[in-house]
């Protein structure tokens, strides 16, 4: 009997040890990280200490690989490539998903947001998850928010002070309805282009002008090509970080606790990285001999939102007025 338990408990013994080293050997899950910006932004750095942080508390049992500067895809391929499972992950600015859900644009309205406290009160309030909610229809899983900053405009005809500067210039844009609207109130053209292109088409004069975030400006130096720059901060340039749908839920239960921890954790720092850099990459940009920088008074400003605020009733089909309703009440008594 004594002798029978012990080989029972042998073999036992050996189908645990068996068991436990195919799971060692076994192949890691890999994350394809899909992004189009440099690795100095908000953005290229949250990636990469993601998969930093990702492949410590899973013990290499999740790798996430990044892809920087659109090596791999750009923005509108890489969402076709999430939703077919070719990539896991992707973190496209919100206006690049006017074409699936353009509930998105509402983050595109010029001077919608008052601050970064007005617009994190939006995105983590009821607002930001009814938004977030969306992605699942398309197959997608929206995960988090994450910052670039405000934008700013450039170009390389003239200094831009007051919204009739910018009439006749051909403006780059991102994919989105509302950013077209934008331009053509102030009397410009819009020309949709991917990011990769952008720096080139100004150097070849298919567009004059562009608007980024600081950092954006800074890390893909379009001051070498358009030398105006103007602190307009009008709109506002963030991202939705996204997986696949099927992807996450097929995850084994604790390593999705465990993802989700770094999600949390990389949007925090994330925004940190957002103002930091900002910070630093705006002193940097201005101090650049080559840049015409234009700082607006107060007054300036206030013609820009009144030009602009205007197309807002433009898209309360396309976004709901309920939700910019709902967004520009977030702000109130901040
Ligand atoms: C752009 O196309 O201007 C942005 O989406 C780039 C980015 O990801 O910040």
């Amino acid at each position: 009997m004594g002798f029978r338990k012990g080989v029972f408990s042998f073999f036992v013994a050996l189908l645990v040890v068996a068991v436990l080293s195919v799971a060692s050997f076994a192949k890691p899950i890999v994350i394809k990280f899909s992004h189009v910006v440099a690795v100095d932004t908000p953005k290229g750095a949250a990636a990469n200490y993601f998969a930093k942080i990702v492949k410590e508390r899973t013990n290499g049992r999740v790798i996430v690989k990044v892809y920087p500067n659109a090596m791999l895809y750009g923005d509108r391929a890489a969402v076709e490539a999430l939703q077919m499972g070719a990539i896991q992950m992707a973190c496209p600015a919100t206006a690049k998903f006017t074409g699936w859900l353009p509930e998105l644009q509402l983050f595109d309205l010029p001077f919608l947001f008052k601050d970064y406290k007005h617009l994190h009160a939006v995105m983590d309030g009821p607002v930001g998850k009814k938004i977030l909610n969306l992605f699942r229809r398309k197959g997608m899983l929206g995960l988090a928010y994450w910052d670039n900053g405000f934008k700013v405009l450039s170009n390389n005809k003239h200094p831009i002070v007051l919204p009739k500067d910018c009439k006749g210039l051909k403006f780059r844009i991102m994919s989105s309805k509302v950013l077209e609207a934008q331009f053509k109130a102030l009397g410009a053209s819009p020309q949709v282009l991917p990011f990769s292109e952008v720096y080139s088409a100004l150097e070849q004069g298919v567009v004059d002008g562009c608007e980024n975030p600081w950092s954006n400006l800074y890390t893909k130096k379009f001051y070498e090509v358009a030398p105006y720059t103007t602190e307009t901060y009008h709109g506002y340039l963030g991202y939705v970080l996204i997986t696949n749908a099927q992807f996450w839920d097929g995850l084994p239960k604790d390593l999705q606790k465990i993802l989700a921890g770094c999600v949390k954790d990389a949007t925090a720092y994330e925004r940190k990285m957002a103002q930091k850099l900002t910070k630093k990459q705006r002193a940097l940009v201005i101090k650049n001999p080559k840049v015409k920088f234009v700082e607006l008074t107060p007054a300036q400003r206030e013609i820009w939102r009144k030009k602009l605020v205007k197309i807002y009733p433009d898209f309360y089909k396309a976004i709901g007025k309920k939700l910019i309703d709902e967004a520009i009440a977030e702000g109130k008594g901040l």
